[in-house]
C-alpha cells in the first residue's frame, strides 16, 4: 500500500485501537445461518426481529466499551436500526467503540481436496469495501478455515487460502479499512498440541509470505489466529502453560513484529478455558519477549453466557447484559495476564 497516502496514518491508528490495553474485540458477526443455531440453542426464532433485539441487547450494555474496543457486525446488522429507530452502528460509535464487518462469502468446499475449503467472497469485494466504509465500518474479517488429521492441512489448501485472505487484505487496506486477517486451524478432532502447532506454523508462514508478496502493510492489519491447543476430542488435552508455551513458540517463528496485535478467536473452547488460556498467554508474554498485544476476538467465549441469561425474552434483557459485562471483564483481566478464577464469583 502507499505509504505516502493520509489515510494510512489512519490505519495504523485504528490497528492500534482495536487492540489497545485492556481491551478486545466482540465477534457478532455470525451470519444468518450461524445466529440460526445460537437462537435454536435459547429455543429462539431466528428472526430480524430477535437478531436485531439480541445485538441491540449486547451493544446497549452499560459501560463496554471500558473492555470491547470493536464489534465485528453481519452485513445485516450494520444496516439495521434498534427498536428506537438508531442505527445500530451509531449505538457502537456513540460509546466510542469501533464499528467492523465480515466481508467473505463462507468456507466452500476446495475442488479436488476431500473435506478442505476456500474462502469465497472476492468478486465485487473492492465496490462492498467502498460501501462498508460509508456505512461506518473502519475495519474489515475475513475467515479462511483448516482442518487438521489425515494429512490436512494440505499445502493446497494453506496456500489458497493464504492467496486469497492477502488478496482481501490489500484491497480492505486500499478502502481504507484495517483487515483482520483470519486463519483458524480448528480444534475438531483428537490431535495432539503439536499436530495444532505444525499445521498453524505452517499457515502463518504461508499468510505472511502471501501479505508480503502482495504489499500489505503489516502496521495497518491485526493477525486472528487460533490459539495452539490439542484437538477438543484429544484424550490427553494440554494445560494452559502448554498452551501459552507452544502458541508463542509458534508465533515467534512465524509473525513479524510489524503487527501490532494479535486478537485471538475462542474458537469453540469453553469460558473457563479460552479465559484461562489467555491469561497464561499473556502471564509468558513478557518473559517470552513477545513483541505485539495478545488479545481477544471471542464470539461464542463472550456471547455464550449473555445468550443463555437473555433467553429471548425481553425481561431479561438487564440480566443478558450483566453476563455480556461480567465475561468481557473476565477476558479482559485474562488479556492483561490478571485474571483470577476466584474473580468469577465477585462481581
Ligand atoms: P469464536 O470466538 O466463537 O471462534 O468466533 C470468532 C470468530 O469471529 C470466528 O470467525
Amino acid at each position: 500500500m502507499d505509504r505516502d497516502d493520509p489515510r494510512t496514518d489512519d490505519l495504523w491508528s485504528t490497528a492500534q485501537a482495536m487492540v489497545a490495553e485492556g481491551k478486545g474485540l466482540l465477534a457478532a458477526d455470525e451470519s444468518t445461518g450461524t445466529i440460526a443455531k445460537r437462537l435454536a440453542s435459547i429455543g429462539a426464532d431466528n428472526t430480524e426481529e430477535n437478531r436485531r433485539d439480541y445485538r441491540e441487547m449486547l451493544f446497549r450494555s452499560e459501560g463496554f466499551e471500558r473492555t470491547i474496543s470493536g464489534v465485528i457486525l453481519f452485513d445485516e446488522t450494520l444496516r439495521q436500526r434498534a427498536a428506537d429507530g438508531t442505527p445500530l452502528v451509531e449505538l457502537l460509535t456513540n460509546a466510542g467503540v469501533i464499528p467492523g464487518i465480515k466481508v467473505d462469502a463462507g468456507a466452500q468446499p476446495l475442488a479436488g481436496a476431500p473435506e478442505e475449503t476456500v474462502t469465497e467472497g472476492l468478486d465485487g469485494l473492492r465496490a462492498r469495501l467502498t460501501e462498508y466504509r460509508e456505512l461506518g465500518a473502519r475495519f474489515a474479517k475475513w475467515r479462511a478455515v483448516l482442518h487438521v488429521g489425515d494429512d490436512r492441512p494440505t499445502t493446497y489448501a494453506i496456500d489458497v487460502n493464504a492467496h486469497a485472505l492477502a488478496r482481501y487484505a490489500a484491497l480492505c487496506q486500499e478502502a481504507g479499512l484495517v483487515p483482520i486477517v483470519e486463519p483458524e486451524v480448528l480444534m475438531d478432532g483428537d490431535h495432539d498440541i503439536e499436530a495444532c502447532f505444525d499445521a498453524t506454523e505452517a499457515t502463518l508462514r504461508e499468510v505472511f509470505y502471501q501479505l508480503g508478496h502482495q504489499g500489505v502493510a503489516l502496521e495497518g492489519m491485526v493477525l486472528k489466529p487460533n490459539m495452539v491447543l490439542s484437538g477438543k476430542s484429544a484424550s490427553d488435552r494440554a494445560t494452559p502453560e502448554e498452551v501459552a508455551e507452544m502458541t508463542l513458540a509458534c508465533f515467534l517463528q512465524t509473525v513479524p513484529a510489524a503487527v501490532p496485535g494479535i486478537a485471538f478467536l475462542s474458537g469453540g473452547q469453553g469460558d473457563e478455558e479460552s479465559t484461562l488460556n489467555l491469561d497464561a498467554i499473556n502471564r509468558l508474554a513478557i518473559d517470552a519477549g513477545a513483541p505485539w498485544e495478545l488479545t481477544f476476538s471471542y464470539g461464542r467465549g463472550l456471547q455464550a453466557a449473555p445468550l443463555r441469561a437473555w433467553g429471548g425474552k425481553r425481561e431479561n434483557v438487564a440480566a443478558g447484559q450483566r453476563a455480556f459485562l461480567h465475561r468481557a471483564r473476565m477476558v479482559a483481566a485474562a488479556r492483561m495476564g490478571a485474571y483470577e478464577p476466584e474473580m468469577e464469583e465477585a462481581s
